[in-house]
């Protein structure tokens, strides 16, 4: 079976972190798999059997290297199965379903995932820049989550990434009708 293609895109190296770990578990059932930063994607992807994008949501939406992919992309990928997991902390209160960043960039490019997950990510105040960090403190005060500025907390369930991975696996080791 031809590879199977992780495209991430990541600022402060969770969606990245997410992305190793989904390339284990896939691997642990015998998939081959490649892992890519989404900035320097593969020139063709004649050679891969599936598509995993694993994307962080940075001041309301997916990193904008996703969007630049999408559309440079399109017609390539078009054929490819695609599984998309949306890596935000607007998740951490959610089980895993479709939120409205993953709502919203499905519907933009039309895309048609066979697999998708809106995971939690990490928050990690002592990593960002000060406007950044006032930006995060003001959304953590909205939503209820921990505003010291000393505060960092992996909120990624690896549980619902491992369900999300034997979504894959199932899906792509399914026997085609002339298999
Ligand atoms: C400057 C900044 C803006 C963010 N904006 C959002 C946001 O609009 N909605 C949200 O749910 N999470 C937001 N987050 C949280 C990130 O999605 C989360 O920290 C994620 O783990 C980032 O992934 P990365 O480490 O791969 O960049 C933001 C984080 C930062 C630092």
């Amino acid at each position: 079976m031809k590879p199977v293609l992780i495209l991430y895109a990541s600022y402060d190296g969770q969606a990245q972190r997410i992305a190793r770990t989904l390339a284990l578990y896939l691997s642990h059932h015998a998939l081959a798999v490649e892992l890519c930063d989404i900035k320097q994607p593969p020139s063709q992807y004649d050679n891969c059997s599936a598509i995993i994008m694993v994307a962080a949501v940075r001041y309301g939406r997916h990193l904008p290297e996703v969007a630049t992919f999408l559309r440079s992309a399109p017609r390539q990928i078009q054929h490819i199965p695609l599984a998309i997991a949306s890596v935000s902390l607007s998740a951490r209160k959610g089980n895993g379903a479709p939120n409205n960043y993953l709502r919203k960039l499905i519907s933009q490019f039309n895309l048609t995932p066979f697999a998708v997950i809106a995971l939690a990510g990490k928050l990690d105040y002592p990593r960002y820049s000060w406007l950044d960090r006032q930006m995060i403190r003001f959304i953590m005060y909205l939503s209820g989550g921990p505003s010291d500025g000393r505060c960092s907390v992996e909120y990624t369930d690896w549980q619902q990434l491992a369900v999300f991975a034997q979504k894959i696996t199932t899906h792509l080791c399914l026997p085609t009708p002339d298999e």
